[in-house]
């Protein structure tokens, strides 16, 4: 059979791996990812965590080594989330200003011990609060504004601790702006703020409420975080947060939101991250252990959609496992 008369043939640009390579549109870096990391009181100690394989609570001397293995892998940084016992839990999260709490003291030793690496610290109420919350709980309802004074207090005892990046995952209104002033009047002007923007109220957090034993005792958190029904909402919230002095925002859970992502980045001149979350670390493993899913394949694959789709960064507990793989 002699050759048509087809004027376009795509398929010349895939005909070697050389060619593929110089036509890839997206790339992974190592300086794309950052590594979340749970920690955990004591010394040595490294506790598995069911729902998330090959994923620990670590003592803060192994996040110290941790820190500097990603360091060494390119990884230019790590979010800290404390594991905290219930005994140390109450409804104000008192706990979390705590200078000496674990979350400031493993602050502390990273910034001493890794300096190159830059720390990133959640602000939200639920690893410290017995409602498991990210908000304050009175009579079964979340109060947005008395939050705003703990957050802001959690905020500044983080940067006094030295936290280079501070993110509010809590999804109250008004934060991002009442965080940025209370650092700004202490001199932390050059702590940057992270902020979960378009949070949604998402199922696939599952694994990192076991993690961190954090989940709601009572309810749900869908007067908070957003429905997953929406799309147009999230510019609301990302706008709102650009206001108010956000330094990058975010957009979380990632797989199932790339519409969201890709929004996002067409609309702000702000670095767009992605937080692909525990539930989606969770389904590639398990698959994976049953053998039904090639494990890297499956990563690297959800991870440059990812990035294609608008993420600047990607939080994702795989970053480890993609920095070695692309430094071979
Ligand atoms: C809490 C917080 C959550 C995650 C990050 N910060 C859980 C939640 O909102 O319930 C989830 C991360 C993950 O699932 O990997 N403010």
């Amino acid at each position: 059979m002699t050759n048509q008369q087809i004027l376009s043939r795509p398929r010349r640009n895939r005909k070697t791996d050389s060619i593929r390579e110089m036509i890839r549109e997206t790339w992974l870096h190592p300086s794309d990812l950052i590594l979340p990391l749970f920690v955990v009181e004591g010394q040595n100690l490294k506790i598995e965590i069911e729902s998330m394989p090959d994923c620990y609570r670590l003592s803060p001397d192994l996040i110290v080594e941790e820190a500097k293995s990603a360091q060494q892998l390119g990884i230019p940084a790590v979010a800290l989330f404390p594991a905290l016992s219930d005994l140390q839990k109450d409804h104000l999260a008192t706990e979390s200003t705590n200078p000496n709490g674990l979350l400031q003291r493993t602050v502390r030793l990273l910034k001493s011990s890794v300096p190159a690496i830059t720390v990133v610290t959640d602000v939200a109420m639920d690893p410290y609060s017995i409602d498991g919350h990210d908000g304050l709980v009175e009579n079964g309802r979340i109060l947005n504004d008395p939050t705003l004074e703990i957050l802001a207090k959690m905020a500044l005892s983080q940067a006094e601790a030295g936290s280079d990046i501070i993110a509010p995952s809590d999804m109250m209104d008004g934060r991002v702006g009442y965080i940025r002033k209370e650092l700004d009047k202490r001199d932390f002007s050059d702590v940057s703020i992270l902020s979960y923007s378009a949070k949604y109220a998402s199922a696939f957090y599952g694994p990192f409420r076991d993690a961190l034993d954090s989940a709601p005792k009572e309810g749900d958190k869908k007067t908070y975080q957003m429905d997953p029904a929406n799309r147009v909402e999230a510019l609301r919230e990302v706008f709102a947060d650009v206001n108010e002095g956000a330094d990058l925002v975010m957009v979380k859970p990632a797989l199932a939101y790339l519409d969201i992502i890709s929004d996002v980045k067409a609309s702000v001149n702000l670095p767009v991250v992605a937080y692909s979350v525990s539930g989606e670390y969770a389904m590639i493993k398990s698959a994976a252990q049953m053998g039904w899913l090639d494990e890297t394949a499956t990563m690297m694959e959800t991870l440059i959609a990812i990035k294609r789709s608008g993420a600047d960064l990607i939080l994702t507990y795989f970053a480890k496992s993609v920095a070695e793989l692309l430094s071979v």
